[in-house]
């Protein structure tokens, strides 16, 4: 609803020139720390996956870890962490992606799917979409079905969403 999106909309605070000049940061420690925000955060991202028999959730590090461990409990739905380049112990595949100056790689565990297992991907913010897009590419090649993608919030300016044409992409705020 209207209020929902009013209410984690309240609790996204602007930081001005960060992490560099020019850069307008949406942090949303504010959002986490407030439990109606919270929790209204992460019924809303759950929401996403109705009707789509999730049984696993990724969370993309760092911030996709915060939001997308509840979610998983919230649907019964297993957690699988998708994380930067030499975290995970087991054997990984991995994706790199384009940033502003240079690439960014991530990776998950091999064995992280079953087959025919269903996921959804979640993480807090959605800006050019490469870090979804690797996402999206590396639960692929792991042998598993990205039925949705959901996020806080969407830097629509930065058009992301033209990446990810092949997947459904819900955001609960589009700034
Ligand atoms: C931020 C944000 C998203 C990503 C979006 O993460 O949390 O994951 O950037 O950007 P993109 O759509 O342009 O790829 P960041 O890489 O800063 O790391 P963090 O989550 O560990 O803070
Ligand atoms: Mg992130």
């Amino acid at each position: 609803s209207q209020a929902d999106r009013d209410l984690l909309l309240s609790h996204v605070r602007d930081i001005p020139d960060w992490p560099q000049p020019g850069v307008t940061f949406k942090d949303i420690t504010p959002l986490l720390r407030d439990p109606a925000g919270f929790a209204t955060t992460v019924r809303l991202l759950s929401e996403a996956a109705v009707g789509h028999d999730v049984t696993s959730v990724v969370g993309i590090e760092a911030r996709g870890f915060i939001l997308g461990a509840p979610v998983a409990y919230h649907l019964d739905a297993g957690f699988v962490p998708v994380r930067k380049e030499g975290k995970l112990p087991a054997e990984t595949s991995s994706a790199s992606y384009a940033l502003e100056y240079g690439q960014a790689t991530i990776e998950v565990h091999r064995d992280a799917f079953m087959p025919g297992e269903r996921v959804l991907i979640i993480d807090d913010v959605l800006a050019t979409g490469g870090t979804v897009r690797a996402t999206v590419d590396l639960v692929r090649a792991a042998g598993a079905e990205v039925v949705a993608v959901s996020v806080l919030m969407e830097l629509g300016f930065l058009r992301g969403r033209e990446k990810l044409a092949d997947v459904p992409v819900s955001a609960l705020l589009s700034l």
